[in-house]
Parts: structure tokens; sequence; C-alpha cells
């Protein structure tokens, strides 16, 4: 049963290592937390080495002395397993848990996450360690709830040691049953790949061309690292509900190979996530025109929401980042870690912990800034953290009972994100037009969820939103198809990019015309489609209307023939020989709408397809915000919070056409207003 009450309360708080510092600084430490409106902190998801310093000899004084000084001074405590950082004796004794790379070099102990999720030994005792915590801190009056391992899947999200090619072997014997049908789903006639024994059957391995495997059985491989890594942590949470049922159970992060709704779905209470916004700066903004910067953590966070409504921030970013010889993010400036806290809080998080109290003084991570330094004396981001335990002390349990609200939702899927990993026909396309949407919708200030389409995924779901963009399905069943048909013929909206519609499951080119399983609802087919690359020049497609405006075709054209009369042509190619032919269709379907846009998306032409339906600013009639301003709306049936987040330095100065309160100040608003750089208030 979920603890579905877990995250009623809002909670400010900070990661805490008591074990990297002498015991004398714990005292000082637990007091000021509680100072700056703390109450919460999470432990010992590293600390395998301190509670079982030698196999089956376990010791918890450390950490009973420390939750014990943290329960005086009033504060709650999550604990992590420490799984993700198996102690030097147990890899040195059991080798075989250890990961390997495709290549088949085996990695060691120095860094973390360098053990494989497949060996019965590691599974064996990480079932020890878990159960052996859980029962010592069951009835600990500090302990709330627990984190699973660390981040699953950061650092590597392959895995190849023979642990991991048996469980794969069986793993396809269990989806396929027979041999004949693991040859067909995977093609295997092409190129005299066909199976004859299972024991034939492994992970990719090296190929001629080095990482070019069987395409269908590298989709296989990412859905079974997926289900592998949820199967361990499952054994971890079965442990912590049988010995700690009144615990809630959660854990941080989003990354590769991993189907974090169902893990949600399946084994824990909430999602966390862990929130540094700067990765956006060192990592994804490279050519990117316009680049959102930090702001764009907000679309990263919409994602985290679709996992789970309302969140916890495990680790939000408190200074700059940075390993000894890697992530090197500057400094935030002053009001920039506000700003981020309630970015996280604005799209749903109920529950922010800072990475972490006092930056590390050795190993990896000692320019991973914490709050506090390493000479402890009172600085700025320790001033900026207590303003914001001020304000949060009496908003933040007014903010924890609503939900963010969006009409529009951008669409993805596991499937094509692991599918196009490897195929470049639709994988890089998917980020492009997703971003390019996000975009121009918080830039207009409409705010936007993202949706999973799952199997799972019901029409209630769907019809939650007026607008429905699924940027490039190339995957898509028939019994998606059908979902999104019946949304349309009930007046949704639908909005697909090139490629879409041509894959089935398995990643087999269907035997239609384009877009395959969406041709029905779009009514239109594919004449014809190239990249725009190489040998050709940009391309461009020419709007209709009085404006006649013309945007880039970007990265891939498909050519479009309306099938039915239904179809309007929005745009038509503007350059190359397909120029004049249609390029964007708007399909009448039912009581709804189908468009299919020939390329990748563009902020431009995302804002073009805005204008044409319409959307608006649900403030619009009462708020005028300029573009550096986020809107995000959280409510439920008794209150709503308007959050504005200023992601420029420079001031920005803002209308409203009604007086509304600053939840955070109490201060009233109303007309011309302005808002300092990086400031933050939440109008109710
Ligand atoms: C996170 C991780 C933390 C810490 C932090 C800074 O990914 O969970 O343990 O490593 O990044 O690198």
């Amino acid at each position: 049963m979920k603890h579905t009450e877990s995250l009623n309360e809002f909670r400010l708080g900070v990661c805490y290592y008591p074990e990297h510092w002498p015991e004398e600084l714990w005292e000082d430490d637990f007091r000021r937390m509680r100072e700056l409106g703390f109450s919460v902190v999470r432990v010992a998801e590293f600390a395998w080495s301190i509670f079982e310093p030698e196999e089956g000899s376990f010791q918890f004084g450390l950490f009973d002395r420390a939750l014990d000084l943290a329960h005086k001074h009033g504060l709650k405590v999550i604990i992590g397993t420490p799984t993700a950082t198996p102690p030097a004796w147990l890899t040195h004794r059991y080798p075989e848990v250890l990961n390997v790379t495709q290549d088949g070099v085996t990695l060691h102990h120095g860094l973390r996450r360098h053990y494989n999720y497949s060996s019965p030994k590691y599974r064996e005792l990480s079932a020890v360690i878990v159960r052996r915590m859980a029962e010592h801190y069951k009835n600990h009056p500090a302990v709330i709830g627990w984190q699973i391992d660390n981040e699953f899947n950061c650092e590597i999200s392959e895995f190849y040691s023979p642990a991991d090619h048996d469980a794969f072997r069986e793993w396809c014997r269990s989806k396929y049953g027979t041999l004949d049908k693991l040859n067909d789903a995977w093609g295997t006639v092409f190129w005299s790949q066909t199976y004859t024994g299972w024991e034939q059957v492994f992970l990719p391995r090296p190929t001629p061309a080095h990482k070019q495997p069987n395409p269908h059985q590298a989709l296989d491989e990412k859905r079974f690292i997926s289900d592998n890594t949820i199967s361990y942590a499952g054994e971890q949470a079965a442990i912590l509900r049988e010995v700690a049922p009144h615990h809630w159970i959660t854990t941080n992060g989003l990354f590769g190979h991993l189907d974090s709704h169902r893990m949600n779905d399946d084994l824990l209470d909430f999602f966390s996530y862990d929130s540094y916004p700067q990765f956006s700066s060192i990592y994804y903004d490279r050519n990117e025109e316009n680049p959102l910067a930090d702001r764009s953590w907000s679309q990263t966070l919409g994602a985290v929401r679709s996992i789970s409504p309302n969140f916890c921030i495990m680790e939000q970013q408190a200074g700059p980042g940075g390993w000894v010889n890697r992530m090197d993010m500057p400094s935030p400036k002053p009001g920039q870690m506000r700003l981020w806290t309630y970015q996280s809080i604005a799209h749903g998080a109920n529950m922010v912990l800072y990475f972490r109290w006092r930056t590390a003084a050795f190993g990896n991570e000692i320019y991973w800034h914490g709050i506090n330094d390493y000479h402890n004396r009172p600085n700025r981001r320790v001033r900026e953290a207590g303003q914001i335990g001020a304000e949060l002390a009496s908003a933040g349990n007014r903010i924890a009972s609503t939900r963010y609200t969006a009409d529009i939702a951008l669409l993805r899927d596991y499937d094509n994100e692991w599918d196009g990993e490897y195929d470049v026909w639709h994988g890089p396309f998917s980020w492009q037009s997703g971003k390019a949407w996000f975009k121009a919708l918080t830039r207009r200030h409409i705010p936007s969820d993202t949706l999973y389409v799952r199997k799972s995924t019901t029409i209630e779901d769907l019809k939650r939103y007026k607008v429905l963009v699924y940027p490039h399905p190339a995957i898509m069943r028939d019994e998606t198809a059908a979902l999104l048909e019946q949304y349309t013929r009930e007046g949704g909206i639908v909005i697909f990019g090139c490629r879409t519609g041509y894959k089935d499951e398995r990643g087999h080119c269907y035997m239609r015309p384009f877009p395959g399983a969406a041709a029905g609802l779009s009514g239109i087919s594919v004449e014809e489609f190239t990249m725009v690359k190489g040998t050709r020049e940009a391309t461009f497609m020419e709007w209709d209307g009085d404006d006649a405006v013309t945007t880039p075709a970007d990265s891939f054209n498909d050519v479009l023939l309306p099938e039915s009369d239904s179809v309007e042509v929005v745009a038509r190619y503007a350059s190359d020989y397909y120029a004049g032919k249609p390029a964007v269709t708007r399909n009448k379907f039912g009581e709804g709408e189908a468009w299919y846009f020939g390329a990748v998306f563009n902020e431009v032409s995302a804002g073009r397809i805005i204008e044409r339906l319409g959307l608006m600013s649900p403030t619009a009639d009462w708020l005028t915000l300029p573009e550096q301003v986020e809107l995000a709306i959280r409510q439920d049936d008794a209150a709503s919070f308007c959050f504005l987040l200023n992601f420029s330095e420079q001031p920005a100065e803002i209308t409203l056409r009604e007086e509304k309160t600053d939840l955070l100040t109490g201060r009233k608003l109303s007309g011309a207003v302005t808002l300092e750089g990086f400031g933050v208030v939440v109008l109710s």
C-alpha cells in the first residue's frame, strides 16, 4: 500500500554526511540547520563500509549517535540504502559483482556504481545490508523514509558482466518463449544472424564496426536493463515494506535505460529528483539557438512530475558544482539558489533538500559545493538558505496541497527514446523538437506538462489536456494510434512531426504508407522524404495566411500528400524540388483535429502553430509578463498560486490588473511591479 500522505507536509532540508566530519561538529551543524528552517536530512546512502566494515559484522554506532542528535534537534531523517557503493572487501572477495564494459574491461573500486544488478551474490549481500539497516532503524523516532540506492543508472547505464549476459538470456526466454519468436522479433534472417540455441544469445557484444549491433536486439537490451534495474530495486523495496511498513520509500534521479514511471508505480511512494539547473549550460545548450539555460530545467521537472505529480528534490544545487576533473559549474549568483528552489516547488516539489550541508574536504567532489564552505563560517549561500527557510515556514504547507496545472502536454515514450539512441533517423529529433515546443510555450507563459505514453495510458489521462504534441513517435502501436484517434474524435488536438508512426514495437518498419499507424488520424500520406543534410542546403516552408511567413524546415522533410477532403494545407515547402508541396497539414477529425508537421520543429514554427490555435497564457486577462519570467501555476479546489520566476539577472517589469498577495512576503501587489533580478513572487 502506498503512503499517499507522505508529501502532505512541506519540508526543507539538506543532505548530510556525518561520516565525513569530526563528531564535535555534528551538534552545531544540526542546531544551525534548525535555525535555517530545515526539518529533514538525508544520510547514509554511501556508508556501506561504516555499517558493515567486514562481511557479516555490523556496526551502527556512528549513525545511531548522529540520528539521536538529529532527533534531539527536531530533525527528521531519510536513510539511503548504501548499495551504490559496495565496499572494497566485497568487490575484492566477490569480483563477479563488478560491472564490465562491452569491451570486456572490468570496472573496479574507486568511484561508485561499479557493480551490476544481475549478480546473485550482489543481490544477496544487498538484501542483507538493507534488512539489517531496516531492522535497526525501523523504530527510530527521527526516521521517516528510505531512499533506495542512489541515482540508479547514473555514471553508467550499460552492464556486460557474465551475470548480465545470463540474465538477459533468461529475460529473452521469458519474453519470447521460443527462438523462432526471438528470431522473428530481431529480424535475424538479415545477415544470417539466426539463433539455433539459447546459449548463442548474448547482450550486444562488440561487432566488426564496433558498437553497431542488431537494432532490434539493441532496443530489447534497453528494455532488459530497465526491467533488471527495477527487479534489483524491487528486492530492496520488498524488504523495507516488510520490515518498516510505516516508512515511505523513494529513490532519486532520472537516468538512462530505466522506466522510472514503472519503478515508481510498482515500488515507490513518490519519486525524487536531483536538480542541478546549471547542467543545462555546461552540457545541453551547445549549438542551441537562444538557449533557456537554467530555465530549461523546468522542462525536466515536467518529466519528473509525469512520474509523480508531487515529488521530492533530494538534491538541490546549493553552490558551484564540480568534480576534481569535470563538471565545472559556476557559482550561483545572489538570488539564484532561491530562484531554483522555487522553480522546483513551482513544478511540484513538496520536499527540497539542498546538496549538501558542507563541501567535502576530500574525495572527487571537493568542488561540489554545499551551503557551507570548508571553513564553516556563515556565507552568502547560508544566508540565502535562511531566507528561503523563513519564507517556506509559513508558505510551504499552503502550497503542499496543490498541483501544477497545464492544458498542453508534450508526449514522450520510452520505446522511442531507447530506439532513438541507436536510430539516427529519428532519435535526435525528439530532443530538438521537445525543446523547441517548450521554449515557444514557456516564453508565451503557457504552462505545459510532459506525458509519457505507456501501455497503461488511458483516454482520461489524455483528456486532461486540450492539446497534445507528440513530435516524432517513429514507433507507434496501432493501439496507441486508436487511443489518439478517440481523443481527437472527442475534441482533442494532436500535433505530430516528421517520422511519425512508421515502426512497430519491435522496431520493424510497417509495410504501409507513412505515417503508418498515424495515417488515418492525420489524413495524409508521406509521398517521399529526405534528411536535410550534407548534399542539401537548408530548406524552408511558407505558411498560408496574409503574412506568408517563411520558416526553416529543419533536419528532415516529409513531403505530404493529403488523402482526405478534411485536410487543410497550412504550409508548403519553399525550396528544393518539392517546393510547393504540402509541409504542414491540419485534419479535422471528429470534434478535434490532427496536425502533421513535415519537419523537425523549431521555436518559430511551434510559435506559429500556437498562434494558429489561439493558445494563450491562462493569466493573460489580468497579468502581463515579459519573456524572461516563467509562469507556473499550482492549484487545488481551494487555492491557486501563480509562481513568477525571473530567470534573468535584470529586473522584470510586470503588470497586474488585479490586486494579489505575494505568499512569500505577504506584500500586496497591483499595477506596475518590478521583480528584481532572479526574483520570485508567488501570487495568491
Ligand atoms: C548527484 C549525486 C550526489 C553527488 C552530486 C554531485 O548526482 O547523487 O551523490 O555526487 O551528484 O556530483
